[in-house]
Order: structure tokens, then C-alpha cells, then sequence
């Protein structure tokens, strides 16, 4: 499978909401932060993306994803190389707020207590959901 891993155009954003749509992942702020989208392409074919979104004041990576058929090829460790390497320019750190600990525990990311996502995020802080929310923030210090 030759997969290569790009910027993302406004042209991909149905291919992308169509892959965050599978897992239930926001697809409302796709277009806005189309810019700091990256996919990865299968002869052709948008399979995976993944975002690396500043504009809450924290440097989190968002919406990475992939096709069911792409999942557990490497696939997802290549979009986050390539987004830990654009964080570097920016900050000391990446945060994530996931449902997926377990991909996250072996890319090096560190899970913070739960009260950490008021803290860090207003959303959080303002969400009438705050006490059932699944998502686990994690940090990954870079070097
Ligand atoms: C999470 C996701 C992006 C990972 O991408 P992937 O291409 O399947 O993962 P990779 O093949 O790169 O796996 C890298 C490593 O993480 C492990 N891993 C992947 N997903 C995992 C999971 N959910 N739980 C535990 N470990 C996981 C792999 O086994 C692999 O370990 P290894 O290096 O010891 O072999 C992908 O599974 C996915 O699209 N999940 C659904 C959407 C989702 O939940 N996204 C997270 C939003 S925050």
C-alpha cells in the first residue's frame, strides 16, 4: 500500500468528513481549519487525516482518523509524525483529547486528570456534558 501524506485542499473536505463522520468525530470545524488539515492518499484517495489546531490557546492534535479498511497498517503513527513535526515550530507541547488512549500511550502522549480539561479548554469548561465526556486529555512533551 503506497501511501503519501500531504496538506489538505478545500477539495478533500467531503473525503474528510465522511472519515471523522464513521467514528462520530466532529466534522463541524472541518472547513474552518482546513488549513491545518493533513490526509493520507491511496493512489488517489483521501483514507486518513488528522489536524493540528491552535486556535483554543493549547496546541491539540484533533480529528485524526483513517478508513476502517486503513486502521492498524502504521497509518495513523505517520500522520502523527508528520503533526509532531509541525508542532515543533509552534510549542513545547501537544495536547489531545481522545477516546483512543491506547494509540496515544504508545505515541508517548502522558493522560492528565480529568479536571485538566476544564482547565485547559473552555469548551470543556462550558459543556453540560463535562461528567459523562469519554475523552481523555493526554499531553506528549516535545524534545
Ligand atoms: C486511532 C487511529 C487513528 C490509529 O491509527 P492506526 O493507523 O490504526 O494506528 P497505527 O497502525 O499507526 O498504530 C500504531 C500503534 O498504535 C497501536 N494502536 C492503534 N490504535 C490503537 C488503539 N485504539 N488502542 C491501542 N493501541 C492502538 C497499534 O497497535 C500500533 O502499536 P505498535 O506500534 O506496538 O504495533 C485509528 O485506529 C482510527 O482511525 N481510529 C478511529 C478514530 C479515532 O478514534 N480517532 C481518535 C480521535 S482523538
Amino acid at each position: 500500500m503506497t501511501v503519501n501524506i500531504r496538506n489538505a485542499s478545500t477539495n478533500d473536505i467531503p473525503l474528510i468528513k465522511s472519515i471523522l463522520s464513521q467514528y462520530i468525530l466532529e466534522t463541524e470545524l472541518v472547513e474552518e481549519n482546513i488549513d491545518q488539515f493533513i490526509v493520507a492518499e491511496n493512489v488517489g484517495k483521501v483514507v486518513g487525516c488528522a489536524c493540528l489546531d491552535n486556535s483554543a490557546g493549547v496546541i491539540e492534535l484533533r480529528s485524526i482518523a483513517l478508513m476502517p479498511a486503513c486502521k492498524n497498517k502504521g497509518l495513523g503513527h505517520r500522520l502523527f509524525k508528520t503533526l509532531e513535526q509541525r508542532a515543533k515550530g509552534m510549542t513545547d507541547r501537544i495536547y489531545v483529547r481522545t477516546t483512543a488512549r491506547g494509540f496515544f500511550d504508545k505515541m508517548g502522549f502522558r493522560a492528565l486528570d480529568n479536571s485538566q480539561k476544564r482547565v485547559l479548554w473552555q469548551d470543556c469548561a462550558d459543556c453540560d456534558k463535562f461528567d459523562v465526556c469519554m475523552q481523555v486529555p493526554m499531553v506528549l512533551k516535545l524534545r
